[in-house]
């Protein structure tokens, strides 16, 4: 690997990205530092209510959690249309990452250039119905590739393996083009599947309900973490 993924992905096998989407919000500072020992990445999911059905997070979010958590990798992954209305809001807090979804702007080109020249990383994302040759002209520009295996919106959705079919071609592209983003996997991702997306070269592994929704979430957290590393 190079580039971003090298850098951010280190020696490591995998990265697990828990999402506070289903954590306790009254009590999320707790909830995080519950799962700090397996975490690697805090992912944050923000909704607009508008082109998903529901509504989340928004900026001032993401600044408590950069001020509760000074030294952890913040993961923002934005599904609000049309994203160059948003990115202004989410980089002026310091995300170490942004993902904008694919589908959410006529301008991804003009999106990701404005996300990187704000020194934030890019991301791109995209829904389980988006094939990877929609976003391949675009793919030099990010350093962080977000498949959906649910449709977005909500947390504990079944996982969709058809979706995942797209990591694999992902992995390919890299190689072949000689690029640096990592891959990360969003939606329904568990213990009883996490082995498999990490076989087929995925590096993130966002998980919610599995593990907030969980009566020990660190628990659940390593579990997710153990079966990831085929142990
Ligand atoms: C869904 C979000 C996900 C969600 C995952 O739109 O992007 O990050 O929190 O939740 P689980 O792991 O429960 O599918
Ligand atoms: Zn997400």
């Amino acid at each position: 690997m190079t580039g971003a993924a090298n850098e951010l992905k280190g020696n490591k096998d995998f990265l697990l990205a828990p999402s506070i989407l289903d954590a306790d919000i009254l009590r999320l500072s707790q909830d995080i530092k519950k799962v700090e020992d397996e975490l690697d990445w805090i992912h944050v999911d923000v909704m607009d209510g508008h082109f998903v059905p529901n509504l989340s997070f928004g900026p001032n979010l993401v600044a408590a959690v950069r001020r509760g958590f000074p030294d952890r990798f913040i993961d923002v992954h934005i599904m609000v249309e049309p994203a160059e209305c948003f990115v202004d809001m989410f980089t002026a807090v310091s995300p170490d990452i942004l993902t904008v979804q694919a589908e959410s702007t006529k301008h991804i080109h003009r999106v990701l250039q404005s996300i990187r020249a704000a020194g934030v990383r890019p991301g791109i994302a995209i829904n389980p119905g988006t094939p990877v040759s929609a976003i391949e002209t675009v793919l030099h520009m990010v350093d962080l590739v977000l498949v959906m295996t649910v449709n977005p919106g909500f947390g504990a959705q079944k996982f969709l393996p058809e979706a995942a079919a797209k990591l694999k071609e992902l992995v390919r592209f890299r190689v072949v083009h000689s690029l640096g983003y990592l891959i990360e996997v969003d939606g329904g991702v568990n213990a009883d599947n996490a082995a498999f997306l990490v076989s087929t070269g995925c590096d993130v592994l966002v998980a919610g309900s599995a593990i907030f929704k969980q009566a020990d979430p660190a628990r659940a957290a390593l579990e997710i973490r153990n079966s990831a590393a085929g142990k």
